[in-house]
């Protein structure tokens, strides 16, 4: 039987990509498998766990509830962007400094989450964090130190004045 495939064009990273897809191909395996940027995670499939959590256009979404074709014409950007030269990014050394993490397998989906949440309010109150990061599961860190984390991001991004991911 003949498969339909749609060629997108997508910016991932500052890196723009045209990719064969079938229609029914999620954001997360075009990321992961035809782009190679195995970073963000693939947990449940089913929305629940966030850490398939990327910025698409500037807003967090869980590419395993978003077919590849309708990222078509956008820009993406994974946890790939964060560090640069081998020089981990304010948010991962937060992570790193307040121990958000221990399996790191629910990382990536936070660290995006947290960049959403401080390119749109960068001083946050515990409140928020919790609202922000409550889509987010983590089963071994506990959420107090990922929410130290992410004030530790805030106040260093606010010091620093650099959000450039
Ligand atoms: S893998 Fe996407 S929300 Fe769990
Ligand atoms: S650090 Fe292991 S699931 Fe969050």
């Amino acid at each position: 039987m003949k498969r339909s495939v749609s060629v997108i064009g997508l910016t991932v990273n500052g890196v723009r990509h045209e990719v064969a897809v079938e229609p029914r191909r999620l954001l997360v395996d075009c990321l992961r498998d035809d782009l190679g940027l195995t970073g963000t995670h693939i947990g449940c499939e089913h929305g629940v766990c966030g850490t398939c959590t990327v910025l698409v256009d500037g807003e967090s979404v869980r590419s395993c509830l978003m077919l590849a074709v309708q990222a078509d014409g956008a820009t993406v950007t994974t946890v790939e962007a964060l560090a640069s030269d081998g020089a981990l990014h304010p948010l991962q050394q937060a992570f790193r400094e307040a121990q958000g993490l221990q399996c790191g397998f629910c990382t990536p989906g936070m660290l995006m989450t947290t960049r959403a949440l401080l390119n749109e309010n960068p001083n946050p109150s515990d409140h928020e964090i919790r609202t922000a990061i409550s889509g987010g599961i983590c089963r071994c860190t506990g959420y107090k130190n990922i929410v130290a984390a992410v004030r530790w991001a805030a106040e260093h991004e606010s010091a620093t004045a650099g959000r450039e991911a």
